[in-house]
């Protein structure tokens, strides 16, 4: 593959990403707004945009190998997150003295440890005979494993807020 086309599928991986979490969101404010049609277009709108994401991303050199690799590369992102990425956003956040960001930045930076975390105990036990649910903080991106608390640890939800992926 030239340099081009690789750079072509990277643009538009992102792009179409960004379209699918856009429709997504634009989908949640139909619901909002009344107009559950518009939001099922929204949402049928965002899975076919992931459809070309995951499909541009797979054509790319090596960004989706074997999972034990994936897995470390998965790994060592929640780790960058955590440790160099959102604190530099939390600073500039807190010099602007803006607090919203600053929440939402803070709440993302504390669960990538959290993630760090699930993909560390997946690596040690990839054989296992395991069927775990988890619950995803649809606030924060917290996830519980298991079993559910009355409250999010990260940021108060309550137990309403998590989506169960089993
Ligand atoms: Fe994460
Ligand atoms: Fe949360």
């Amino acid at each position: 593959m030239t340099d081009k086309t690789e750079k072509n599928l990277s643009y538009a991986f992102a792009a179409e990403s960004k379209a699918a979490i856009r429709n997504d969101a634009f989908a949640k404010r139909a619901e909002k707004d009344g107009y559950p049609q518009i939001a099922r277009l929204f949402r049928a709108i965002s899975d076919a945009e992931s459809v070309h994401a995951r499909r541009f991303l797979f054509l790319m050199r090596g960004k989706v190998g074997p999972t034990e690799e994936n897995l470390g590369a998965a790994f060592q992102n929640e780790i960058k997150a955590n440790v160099d990425e959102y604190p530099k956003l939390i600073k500039d956040a807190m010099d602007e003295n803006n607090k919203t960001a600053l929440q939402a930045f803070s709440h993302a930076r504390d669960v990538e440890s959290r993630h760090a975390e699930l993909y560390k105990k997946a690596m040690n036990d990839m054989l296992a005979e395991r069927h775990s649910k988890y619950y995803v903080c649809q606030v924060c991106g917290y996830i519980f494993e298991d079993s559910l608390p009355e409250n999010c640890p990260v940021c108060g939800a309550p137990k309403s807020k998590f989506n169960l992926v089993e």
